[in-house]
């Protein structure tokens, strides 16, 4: 008989792209995770849509009618216990959270940014690698801590920044490999290969890439 699986909550805002590609991942009958709740801070968003049709326990809890952050985590973490909830994934979930809540699910709780922190932290992170004149962006998946973008980093994608890129066409090409990292460092995660010590995240069996990658490419090869 397989093991339990680990009981993942999916905190979402937006459209949930990342939230599909946890949910497709954990379809799979091997997979060590299963999602038992998703939990948006916005209600009629398309990621509660993409749970429901995936059979998932899902529920808006609107931000806006709280007075503070403290009360809205606080009813988060209520429904988060009620749900079983061992572990987060916060899946372009764009509310601050609290330091208490950052703290009682300290190092059970992981998010997807999309730039190669830590560079780019915040908001509209596609456009300022653009603008700074980076050849190079990506997306990080990470444990939370406190200070926003900061936490341990499990494991990254890089893209190139093409000449003619706008803040949406390079958002784009990021999410490609959101799709790919995110269920991979959860299904990690979940296996138990995941250690982290201090700042930094060491995999069990971790297979290192060799490529170099330039940008712009060489003309001719070598
Ligand atoms: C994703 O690009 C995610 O990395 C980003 O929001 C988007 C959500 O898309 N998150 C952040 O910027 C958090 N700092 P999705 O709703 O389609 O997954």
């Amino acid at each position: 008989m397989s093991e339990r699986k680990l009981k993942v909550g999916v905190l979402v805002s937006g459209s949930g792209s990342n939230l599909q590609a946890l949910i497709d991942a954990c379809a799979a009958p091997d997979h060590p995770a299963e999602i038992v709740l998703v939990l948006s801070n916005r209600p009629g968003v398309r990621a509660l849509d993409r749970a429901e049709a995936a059979g998932i326990p899902a529920m808006a809890i609107d931000h806006k009618l709280y007075a503070d952050r403290a009360t809205f985590d606080a009813d988060m973490q209520k429904a988060l216990d009620e749900a079983g909830v061992e572990f987060i994934c916060l899946a372009g979930f764009m509310r601050l959270l609290t330091p208490e809540f950052v703290e009682h699910w300290s190092g059970r709780m992981i998010n997807i940014h999309p730039s190669l922190l830590p560079s780019f932290k915040g908001l509209n992170v596609q456009q300022r690698a653009i603008d700074a004149g980076a050849r190079f962006s990506g997306c990080t998946v990470h444990y939370v801590t406190p200070e926003m973008d900061v936490g341990p980093i499990i494991q990254q994608a890089v893209v190139p920044i093409h000449q003619n890129d706008t803040g949406d066409t390079l958002a784009a090409r990021i999410l490609v490999q959101e799709h790919r990292i995110y269920p991979a460092s959860l299904r990690w995660i979940a296996e138990r290969r995941v250690r982290i010590e201090g700042e930094r995240v060491f995999l069990d069996g971790a297979t290192p890439p060799d490529a170099a990658l330039l940008n712009p490419a060489p003309e001719q090869a070598d």
